[in-house]
């Protein structure tokens, strides 16, 4: 099967409340860990790109991994660029192979952001591929994307349905209290902008900092309106723990496989419990 935009799963999830699992992809460990939970639980899934991640792998090679995991998966997978920070990026992947963008202009004031993001939609429709927008900072580290908690600021319901009325975004990431990377307490999800958001729009809210966000927390955000789920640092954590183990436990290793393949079976791990509690597990 060829990349498939995110439409082609989305808007069940959302009828259906379920959520489809972004897993960021740093290098062919982190593609193949996902692919292999998603071929076990039947379930489609998103692979996110980061600009910064693009960077590390290469746009070559970031597509071949991807359009390998759909060959030989047969399992509807969207290759999504994540955080695109420009019209030329998000077009620059598109030209390349992939089937789905995310355009942040978050930090930008509304307008221009409505602005800027209709013109990647209007781009990025015209050759089949869907576009995720972002309304709201989401505070955290990603990659090189840094946004003080202090300076996060929520999403204004009226605003986020605004901004979808204008844009027609397939899916929409709102900030709703969940962070980049891990929490140090628990994060405190605004659940009803979430409802506010979802009741009024078509397309699914996206949620981002899914790593380390308690299951109940999961649940309630799904049945709220949350139809794809963002998770990365969670992945890493697992890889780089399970590195840390054989490495710990053997100074005379040097087979880079012999660390990597338990890191990729810890990242496999996580991935087959987040699709099942996303509920996206048989919905391929
Ligand atoms: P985490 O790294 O917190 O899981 O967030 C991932 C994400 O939102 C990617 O956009």
């Amino acid at each position: 099967m060829p990349l498939v935009s995110m439409n082609e799963f989305l808007p069940r999830a959302k009828a259906n409340k379920f959520a489809v699992g972004q897993f960021n992809m740093n290098n062919l460990e982190f593609a193949q860990a996902t692919v292999e939970a998603a071929m076990e639980e039947n379930s489609p899934f998103i692979y996110g790109v980061s600009e910064g991640a693009l960077k590390y792998m290469g746009i070559e090679f970031t597509v071949a991994m991807a359009e390998a995991a759909a060959k030989k998966s047969g399992l509807p997978i969207a290759l999504h660029l994540d955080h695109g920070s420009s019209f030329e990026v998000a077009m620059k992947c598109i030209r390349a192979g992939f089937s789905s963008v995310m355009f942040d202009g978050s930090h930008y004031g509304l307008e221009e952001n409505i602005a800027l993001t209709k013109e990647v939609v209007k781009a990025a429709r015209a050759m089949g591929v869907s576009v995720e927008g972002e309304l709201g900072t989401i505070g955290g580290v990603e990659d090189d994307l840094s946004v003080d908690e202090e300076d996060a600021t929520l999403a204004k319901p009226e605003e986020a349905i605004r901004f979808y009325e204008e844009t027609g975004v397939d899916c929409l990431a709102i900030a709703v209290g969940t962070a980049h990377g891990m929490y140090k307490g628990e994060p405190k999800i605004h659940y009803d902008i979430i409802q506010k958001v979802a009741d009024a729009i078509p397309v699914p809210v996206v949620l981002h900092g899914g790593s380390g966000v308690p299951d109940e927390a999961i649940r309630l955000s799904i049945q709220a309106g949350v139809g794809k789920i963002n998770v990365n640092t969670e992945n890493q954590v697992a890889c780089t723990n399970a590195i840390r183990e054989v490495l710990g436990a053997n100074a005379e290793v040097f087979d880079p496989r012999k660390y990597l393949t338990p890191a990729r079976s810890a990242m496999k791990a996580v991935i087959q419990e987040k699709i099942r509690l996303f509920g996206s597990n048989n919905q391929a």
